[in-house]
């Protein structure tokens, strides 16, 4: 039987106007140092449900501390930070934000690709300092763009919405996960809304691109998917683009490959260890950093907020969260 109200502790401070919507209907304690917060401790007995960020690690441990814990409603899609199978275990909901981050995220991704191709945050630089010394025609050559080809790893809402920018640009797409979408189950065939051919292997992928752009959740499987010996199969000249998690990739090795070849260059969203930057990326001119922006437009984070909101308030109320993260 849900109680009239429950505690509910809020990670953070989230745009718009859920939070104050949460409080008409329930004791609302928020902080933004997350659930290492030292309010978070002195309400976490009493806690039903969490709104968490991706900075928040939900496990084992942390459950043990949180006997009356109903549902934790990730701000993000991605749930690397939480573990499903210890959540499952105690019944506790997990929830995530799908959809409404579709497209901002892949506007990112683009912009990444144009940036490092294009070598904008580079020539910005320039310019700042000077550099600048007129119209040359050998003057910062780049990557071509246009009639190129982007290899997609993870095909979700995501890497769909990259492959439709991608097309209006005149790109080939390739793209690898588990199976084909169900549109172009059969060999050879091309998805007609996002022209995509299926590719199996990565490694095929990889060799035949000239934009790699990663789409996939973070997993065991996928930590260091591109690891010293994948990026060496890069085709050369290629560009790595990452707005997914930053583990996929191993960086260590991927500012060797920006230094040494194959790689031209790369645009990163999200790191190893965030917020630390591998400072051998630090070093590379040919590496375009964004302080994981990719859903970071105003009505997609207040959208995030409302839906994780929203799911809480279904959870507590009794009813089927919105969006239910599938169960490990
Ligand atoms: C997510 O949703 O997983 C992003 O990393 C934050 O928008």
């Amino acid at each position: 039987m849900p109680r009239e109200r429950a505690t509910v502790f809020v990670s953070g401070t989230l745009p718009g106007d859920g939070v104050a919507l949460l409080r008409k209907r329930h004791v609302v304690v928020q902080d933004d140092d997350g659930v290492r917060s030292a309010a978070f401790a002195a309400c976490r007995a009493d806690v039903e449900a969490i709104v968490a960020l991706l900075t928040d690690r939900i496990d084992a441990a942390f459950l043990e501390g949180t006997p009356r814990l109903r549902v934790v409603a990730n701000v993000a899609v991605g749930v690397d930070n939480v573990d499903l199978e210890a959540c499952r275990a105690r019944g506790v909901v997990v929830t995530n934000t799908p959809d409404v981050l579709t497209e901002a995220t892949a506007d990112l991704a683009f912009g990444l690709l144009l940036a490092a191709a294009r070598r904008i945050a580079e020539g910005d630089r320039l310019v700042r300092a000077g550099g600048f010394g007129g119209w040359t025609p050998t003057f910062m050559l780049g990557t071509r763009v246009h009639g190129s080809t982007l290899g997609i790893v993870g095909m979700g809402r995501i890497g769909q919405a990259m492959a439709r920018r991608a097309r209006g640009f005149g790109m080939h797409v390739l793209y690898t996960q588990s199976a084909p979408l169900p549109a172009e189950a059969k060999a050879d065939a091309v998805a007609s809304d996002t022209g995509a051919t299926y590719v199996g292997a990565l490694d095929e992928l990889v060799a035949a691109s000239d934009f790699v752009s990663i789409h996939c959740p973070l997993t065991p499987a996928t930590r260091h998917l591109f690891d010293a010996d994948r990026l060496a199969r890069m085709k050369p000249g290629s560009i790595l683009i990452n707005t997914a998690r930053g583990p996929i990739v191993d960086e260590a090795a991927l500012a060797r490959a920006l230094e040494g070849g194959p790689l031209a260059a790369a645009g990163l969203d999200v790191f190893e260890d965030e917020p630390r930057v591998h400072p051998a990326l630090l070093e590379r001119p040919n590496v375009v950093l964004a302080p994981h922006i990719g859903s970071a437009d105003r009505p997609t984070r207040e959208a995030m907020a409302g839906k994780a909101i929203a799911n809480v308030l279904e959870v507590l109320a009794g009813r089927p969260p919105l969006t239910p993260v599938a169960r490990a």
